[in-house]
C-alpha cells in the first residue's frame, strides 16, 4: 500500500517539476511555478522518508536513519533559506555555482555508496575474496559510473566556477593546457570501459572469477584489488578534470559553463534515479539536464559563440586588445541633468536598456519611479531587454520583476530593434557590451557577430554610467562617441533620483 502512495507522490512530484519549469519560462508565473516545484520536491522527500520500504533480512522495513536525515534536512534547509536571503541579485551565478556543486557532489557520493553497496567480502578455502553478490546489470554498472564521474566534474568545476566568480581563484591557462585536458579526457574514458568491461556481471562471465563458497552455498563472482583501484582512480581522475576544465575559462564565459555543469548535474541526478529506480529523482534528474542544455545553447547563440569555443576558446585577451585599439573615436559629448530631463520630458517615446550597472546600482525601484513619473507626463515608457544583458539568463527580467515593473513593457532584443527607430530617447543605464555597434561593425572585436541593441536607431541616446571604462568585455564603446549620443555620469541610482526630482519640477 505504501509504494502505491510512494507512486503517486513520485508522480505528482514528477508532475509539479514539469509544471514549474513552464511556468518559470514567463516572469508574471516564475515565482509560482518555483513554489510549485519546490512542493513536489517536499512531496517526493518526505515520501521516500515515511513510506520507502527496502528488504532487510527478508523482511520489507521503512528507513531507520529518520533522525539523522531530520537533522542533515534542517542544516541545509537553514543553510539554502539563509544564503538565499542574504545573496545580492549581482552575485547570484557564484551561488547558483555552489548549489549546483552540491548536486554534483551527491551524485558522486550516491556512485561510491552504491559501488560498496554491492561489494562484499567472503572467506572461501583460497582466502579472503571481495565479490558482487547482487544481481548487478550493464546498465546499473553504467549508471554508477557515470553518475560517479559525471557527478564529479560538476562538482570539482562548479566550485571553481564559484571561486573564479568570488574572486578567490584567478583564470588560469598554460601553454599545451588544451592537449592535457584532451589526454586526461582519454584516459578518463578508456578506464571507464576497462572498468565497465572488467565488472563481473552475476552470470554473464565477463571479467571477474567465479568461486565456490566455503560453506557449499553457492559461488560468487570475485573481482580483484585492482578493479576497486579503478574505480577510486575514475574518481580521482573526474575530480581533476573538472578543475582543469574550469580552470582557463575566461570571466565572461562563467555564466554558460555554469549552464553546462548545472546540465551534467541534471543528468548525474538522472542516474542516480536510474540506480535507485526513483521516477521523481529521474524526472527531475531530466528535466534539468535538459533544461540546462537548452539554456547553454540559448546563451552561446545570444553571445554568437559556439560551445566548444566557449569551452577551448579564449576570451579578452589579446583579441579585446586589437579590438580596443582599432579605432579613434574622438571627443564624447556629455549632457547636464537638467538637459537631460528636459528631453525626456518632451519627448513622446522613451526606451529604457537596463545593464549590469542598473543592478550594480539596485537601481531598478528608481527606475520604476521614473517610468511612473514620465508616464504621469504622457510619454511612453518600455524597455529594451537584451538576452545577456547582466551577469545571469533573465538577470534584467527578475531585476524589473522585483520593482514590480510590468512585464508587457519589457521588449525582447527582436522586438526592441523594430521599436528603436519610434523612440524619441533611449536611456542606457549601465549597459555597455550589449549596445555596442563593434558587435556588427568590427570583424577585430571579440563581440563580434554578437546580436546588439540597435539603439543609434532612436534620435537621441542618453547613456549613464559612471566613467568611460569598458564593460565586461573589456572593450571600448564607439557608440559613446556618435553625434546623437550623451553621457550623462554618475552612479544609477543617485543619477535616476536627481532626474526623477528634475523632471517633477519641469
Ligand atoms: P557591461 O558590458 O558589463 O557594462 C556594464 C556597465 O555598467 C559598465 O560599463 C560600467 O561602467 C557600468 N556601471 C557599473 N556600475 C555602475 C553604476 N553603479 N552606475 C552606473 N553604471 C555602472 O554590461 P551589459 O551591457 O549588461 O553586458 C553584459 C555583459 O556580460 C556582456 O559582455 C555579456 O556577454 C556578459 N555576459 C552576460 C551573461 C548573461 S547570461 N547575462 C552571461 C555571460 C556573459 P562604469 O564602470 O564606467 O560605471
Amino acid at each position: 500500500m505504501g509504494i502505491h502512495i510512494l507512486t503517486i507522490c513520485y508522480l505528482i512530484a514528477s508532475v509539479t517539476f514539469i509544471l514549474g519549469l513552464k511556468m518559470l519560462s514567463h516572469p508574471e508565473t516564475a515565482r509560482r511555478g518555483n513554489l510549485l516545484a519546490a512542493a513536489g520536491m517536499a512531496i517526493g522527500i518526505f515520501g521516500t522518508i515515511f513510506l520507502f520500504e527496502h528488504e532487510v533480512d527478508g523482511s520489507k522495513e521503512h528507513l531507520s536513519n529518520i533522525t539523522l536525515i531530520f537533522v542533515a534536512l534542517a542544516i541545509g534547509a537553514i543553510l539554502g533559506f539563509i544564503s538565499a536571503k542574504k545573496i545580492q541579485m549581482t552575485a547570484m551565478p557564484e551561488m547558483v555555482s555552489l548549489f549546483n556543486g552540491m548536486g554534483g557532489a551527491c551524485a558522486m557520493l550516491i556512485s561510491l555508496i552504491e559501488f560498496n553497496h554491492y561489494l562484499h567480502t567472503a572467506t572461501l578455502p583460497v582466502g579472503d575474496i571481495i565479490f558482487l553478490t547482487e544481481e548487478l546489470t550493464t546498465v546499473s554498472v553504467i549508471a554508477i559510473v557515470a553518475g560517479l564521474v559525471i557527478g564529479s566534474i560538476s562538482f570539482a568545476g562548479s566550485i571553481i566556477a564559484w571561486g573564479k566568480l568570488r574572486g578567490i581563484i584567478k583564470d588560469t591557462s598554460f601553454k599545451g593546457q588544451r592537449n592535457l585536458n584532451m589526454f586526461f579526457l582519454l584516459v578518463l574514458v578508456c578506464a571507464v570501459a576497462l572498468f565497465i568491461v572488467k565488472t563481473p556481471f552475476t552470470g554473464s562471465g565477463l571479467g571477474g572469477y567465479s568461486l565456490p563458497f566455503a560453506d557449499g552455498s553457492g559461488s560468487a563472482w570475485g573481482i580483484t584489488s585492482f578493479h576497486i583501484y579503478l574505480f577510486y582512480g575514475i574518481l580521482a581522475l573526474s575530480l581533476l578534470y573538472g578543475v582543469l576544465f574550469v580552470l582557463p575559462i575566461g570571466g565572461a564565459d562563467m555564466p554558460v559553463v555554469i549552464s553546462l555543469l548545472n546540465s551534467f548535474t541534471g543528468v548525474a541526478a538522472a542516474c542516480a534515479g536510474f540506480m535507485y529506480d526513483n521516477q521523481a529523482m529521474l524526472t527531475g534528474g531530466i528535466l534539468v539536464g535538459a533544461a540546462g542544455t537548452l539554456l547553454t545553447i540559448l546563451m552561446c547563440k545570444a553571445m554568437n559563440r559556439s560551445l566548444l569555443n566557449v569551452i577551448i576558446g579564449s576570451w579578452g585577451g589579446a583579441a579585446a586588445a586589437v579590438g580596443a585599439a582599432s579605432t579613434d573615436h574622438g571627443a564624447y559629448k556629455e549632457i547636464s541633468l537638467s538637459d537631460a530631463a528636459m528631453v525626456m520630458n518632451f519627448a513622446n517615446k522613451v526606451m529604457i536598456v537596463p545593464g549590469y550597472g542598473l543592478a550594480v546600482a539596485q537601481a531598478q525601484h528608481i527606475c520604476h519611479e521614473l517610468e511612473k513619473i514620465l508616464e504621469e507626463k504622457g510619454v511612453e515608457v518600455k524597455y529594451a531587454i537584451h538576452p545577456v544583458a547582466g551577469r545571469m539568463p533573465g538577470h534584467m527580467n527578475v531585476l524589473l520583476a522585483e520593482a514590480d515593473v510590468n512585464y508587457e513593457k519589457l521588449l525582447e532584443m527582436e522586438q526592441a530593434n523594430d521599436e528603436f527607430k519610434t523612440c524619441d530617447v533611449v536611456l542606457i543605464l549601465g549597459a555597455n557590451d550589449v549596445v555596442n555597434p563593434a558587435a556588427k561593425n568590427d570583424p577585430a572585436s571579440p563581440i563580434y557577430g554578437m546580436p546588439i541593441l540597435e539603439v543609434e536607431q532612436a534620435k537621441t541616446v542618453i547613456v549613464n554610467k559612471r566613467s568611460m571604462k569598458p564593460g565586461y568585455a573589456g572593450i571600448e564603446n564607439d557608440l559613446f562617441y556618435q553625434p546623437k549620443t550623451s553621457m550623462l555620469f554618475g552612479d544609477a541610482k543617485k543619477v535616476l533620483q536627481d532626474l526623477c526630482a528634475e523632471i517633477k519640477t519641469v
